[in-house]
């Protein structure tokens, strides 16, 4: 099973990722391709590290979405890697139809709240100061309404007394380090690919 990495940030999910299939804890999973729409992300460090190929594709005109001569580009450097799974590790686009319909019902998000509750920017933020008993992380598959779409794993994290908003954010950083690969291998041995 092909999979493609799509991330913005420092990349610490797509870490766990790698070191899952270097540890062979990620079934028939391989990861073929990591993208990033900045040049400057921590994740692109990840491809000399891995051995992995990564690069940026240039994401404009739009500062927040992919849509118009952006979404053409990553349309094309991603069907070219041919991947049956395309995974959102911290990719901060809103994912337009073109985008959608090339890949469809192959794009899975990870997300750091448990969906439907906190979309959106800052989840675990957005959990903590609503002061919720328990949070965690939402693996779901992409559709057109952000972070709607059907849901595929979760994993809770129960908020202590002591916890600080720091705290509360390692502790769902732990998890979704534990739940993405996790996911990704069920999904490789389901597909058989
Ligand atoms: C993760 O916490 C992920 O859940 C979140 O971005 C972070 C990326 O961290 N994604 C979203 O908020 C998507 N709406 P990473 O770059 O260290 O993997």
């Amino acid at each position: 099973m092909r999979i493609v990495l799509l991330g913005s940030g420092r990349g610490s999910n797509a870490e766990a990722i790698l070191k899952a299939q270097s540890a062979d804890r990620l079934g028939r999973a391989r990861v073929v391709q990591i993208f990033s729409d900045r040049p400057d992300a921590g994740i692109l460090e990840l491809g000399p590290r891995f051995d992995v190929a990564a690069r940026f594709v240039d994401p404009a005109p739009f500062k927040t979405k992919l849509e118009g001569e952006g979404e053409a580009r990553w349309i094309e450097a991603i069907r070219a890697c041919e991947p049956d799974l395309i995974v959102l590790a911290g990719f901060m686009r809103v994912l337009k139809p073109g985008f959608l319909n090339a890949f469809a019902g192959k794009i899975i998000n990870l997300h750091p709240s448990l969906l439907p509750s906190f979309p959106g920017l800052d989840g675990i933020g957005q959990a903590f100061r609503a002061g919720v008993k328990v949070t965690g992380c939402t693996v779901h598959y992409v559709t057109l309404e952000v972070d709607a779409g059907k849901i595929i794993e979760q994993a809770q994290v129960p908020v202590g007394p002591g916890d600080t908003l720091a705290t509360l954010t390692e502790k769902v950083h732990a998890a979704e380090h534990a739940l993405l690969p996790a996911v990704i291998a069920r999904l490789s041995g389901e597909t058989g690919g």
